[in-house]
């Protein structure tokens, strides 16, 4: 969701504020501002709109300061307009607020301060906090923001400046990210990495109830009782060209194209030949666990869910434990059974997805072991489980998820690989895996290079307005990650659904005006597939088959044929879903849309 940027230090704090508003954009963009400690006291500005719009504003009328804070809002309360754009102030406007999350009884609390007198000029829930730290009592901000939290209910990870005290930030965190970096004699306050990597890759990741105090002259972090409380400072391995567009005209472009590169990342010193299993040192199930398993529960949202219907057959297929694939936003409010000997797996490209967490809570909580699938390092998700598998997939950027897709299914081919070896799968299967493993950086490679058709392609469907994706097995997730990518970004409807289901009802909607996209890899099911492809045929629906290379010719039945490089099943929704993350990209940028930026998207859903 929002993106939050603080910075005290020797240098002017408004371009580095921009700077890091600029690399968080892509977590929300409908409005940004800042709040800088200037010789009058606080000076804030905020537009609507991008952070462009900002730079402008603030080239024109610079707000000069060492000290400041920053926000960029994807809107839950109030409309996207500049007067709801955070910081938010208190009456005097000598305390300042950004915030990330969600502040549950912010209506029961702006009616008791408006009883006090306190006058709102927002629709904001943030803006009771502004209010709340001026209407308590204390002899410090932090002493202030502390007694102003005890009324508040919900999530926050937030960043406050007072004209009062201008050598300090006070930063906290309940259920929202945030995190401090540390540079030479300068400290900066983050709710993601990339806006601090240009300066530092000291970073110090906030707990939940964590307190943080930054002054001229260090940071320390306390609790709620003002207790001091020790968190290591983490090396980031994150680099700079890492978050730059480079070449590239999107990030989502960039990063479907690094793919090769990524899932070699992923499977980096995991890959044991001899042995014909996996290295997962951070997993931490023993043998033991992993013979007596009796179930596993998978836990994620949206692209990572899809990633998780993957795993499903992955994991059953090669390690024989029974999975279940839930959605956390339902699972966290469920009375999950049969917890206690159930391993619980939260896929999460971000690690910090409100409800992935809260179902691992949940999951935990009801006596299940909990680990994480999880591609940001040193994200809630990951310091929360119990151990787990890092994708390495580095920084993903563009808001619709693709890299982290593929490296997902890869880190859970290999956890299949790593369970099924100790659950009785021979060391010659084991082996011939490993190998197949190995190959799949080059079988994505060479899936990448039909781009060209693949462009040429999207400019006959640009102007469509639905479209229909039909997969069957492990490549059903595949159906649904397709057409996720096509609507997020290109706004046009699209449904996924399991090839054979569409009789029972999608079949109504097939006519020449409804393009199917089939996912049809040589498999056990392509004959089943194939019949799929006849019955929309047969009722003039227009067909786009993706299928494996040497599966035949099948001009006269499909009017566009893709094909990938041909792969063992399981392996293959990897390469599958390349020519759906390229169509989809290529779609949207002929249509105009801001492809990495999709309108009322966010990249990481850290409410509700
Ligand atoms: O960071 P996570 O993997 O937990 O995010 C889950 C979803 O919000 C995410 O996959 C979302 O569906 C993407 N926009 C898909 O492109």
């Amino acid at each position: 969701m929002c993106g939050i940027v603080g910075y005290l230090g020797p240098r002017d704090a408004a371009p580095i504020l921009l700077a890091g508003l600029t690399r968080l954009e892509y977590r929300g963009y409908d409005s940004a501002g800042v709040a800088v400690q200037t010789e009058s006291g606080l000076t804030l500005r905020k537009l609507a709109g991008r952070i462009g719009g900002l730079k402008i504003a603030l080239g024109r009328d610079p707000v000069t300061g060492s000290c400041g804070i920053a926000h960029t809002r994807w809107a839950t309360h109030g409309a996207p307009n500049e007067r709801n754009a955070h910081p938010h102030v208190d009456c005097t406007g000598q305390i300042a607020v950004v915030h990330n999350g969600i502040i549950e009884n912010a209506d029961v609390l702006r009616t008791r301060l408006e009883c006090c007198g306190h006058h709102f000029v927002t629709e904001t829930d943030t803006e009771t906090l502004a209010h709340l730290i001026e209407d308590a009592d204390g002899p410090t901000l932090e002493s202030r923001v502390i007694a102003a939290l005890t009324h508040v209910e919900g999530t926050y990870g937030l960043a406050v400046i007072a004209a009062g005290e201008p050598d300090k930030i006070v930063v906290a965190r309940r259920g929202s990210p945030v995190l401090l970096g540390v540079g030479e004699q300068e400290y900066f306050v983050a709710s993601d990495a990339s806006a601090v990597l240009e300066h530092t890759r000291s970073v110090v990741y906030l707990d939940d109830g964590d307190i943080a105090v930054l002054t001229r002259t260090g940071y320390h972090v306390i609790d709620r009782e003002a207790r001091v409380q020790t968190r290591p400072v983490n090396a980031l391995d994150w680099d700079l060209e890492q978050i730059a567009l480079g070449e590239y005209s999107h990030f989502m472009l960039k990063e479907i194209c690094e793919q090769p590169r990524t899932l070699q990342e992923t499977l980096r010193g995991r890959l044991l030949f001899a042995d014909g299993t996996a290295r997962l040192n951070g997993l931490n199930l023993t043998p033991e666990d992993c013979r007596t398993l009796g179930r596993i529960v998978i836990v994620a949202c949206g692209t990572s869910w899809h990633a998780g219907l993957a795993g499903r057959h992955i994991i059953e297929a090669l390690a024989g434990v029974p999975v279940q694939v839930e959605y956390a936003s339902e699972f966290r409010y469920r009375q999950p059974v049969g917890m206690p000997g159930a391993l619980t797996i939260a896929i999460s490209q971000s690690g910090e997805t409100a409800d992935t967490l809260e179902a691992l809570r949940a999951a935990r909580a009801a006596g299940s072991k909990v680990i994480g699938v999880v591609n940001v390092v040193g994200s809630t998700i990951a310091r929360e489980a119990d151990g787990g598998i890092y994708l390495h997939a580095g920084p993903e950027i563009g808001v619709a998820s693709t890299k982290a897709f593929t490296s997902q299914i890869t880190a859970l081919l290999l956890l299949g690989l790593y369970l099924a070896r100790h659950r009785g799968l021979s060391l010659g299967d084991g082996r011939k895996m490993v190998e197949q493993l190995a190959r799949l950086p080059d079988l994505a490679a060479e899936a990448l290079q039909i781009e060209g058709e693949i462009k040429a392609l999207a400019q006959s469907y640009v102007e469509e307005r639905n479209a229909l994706y039909l997969g069957r097995g492990i490549n059903f997730p595949v159906a649904l990650e397709g057409a996720l990518k096509l609507k997020e970004i290109s706004y046009i409807h699209a449904e996924g659904y399991p090839a054979a289901e569409m009789k029972h009802g999608p079949i109504a909607l097939i006519d020449q005006d409804m393009p199917v996209i089939f996912l049809a890899p040589k498999d056990a099911v392509y004959p089943k597939v194939i019949s799929n492809m006849q019955e929309v045929k047969a009722r003039g629906g227009r067909i786009i088959a993706i299928t494996s290379k040497g599966n035949g010719d099948l001009r006269g039945l499909v009017d566009h044929q893709l094909s990938v490089p041909p792969s063992p099943s399981l392996l293959s929704p990897v390469l599958t879903v390349i020519p759906l993350q390229l169509f989809a990209y290529h779609i949207a940028a002929m249509r105009g849309y801001d492809v990495d930026r999709p309108r009322n998207l966010a990249k990481s859903v850290t409410v509700e």
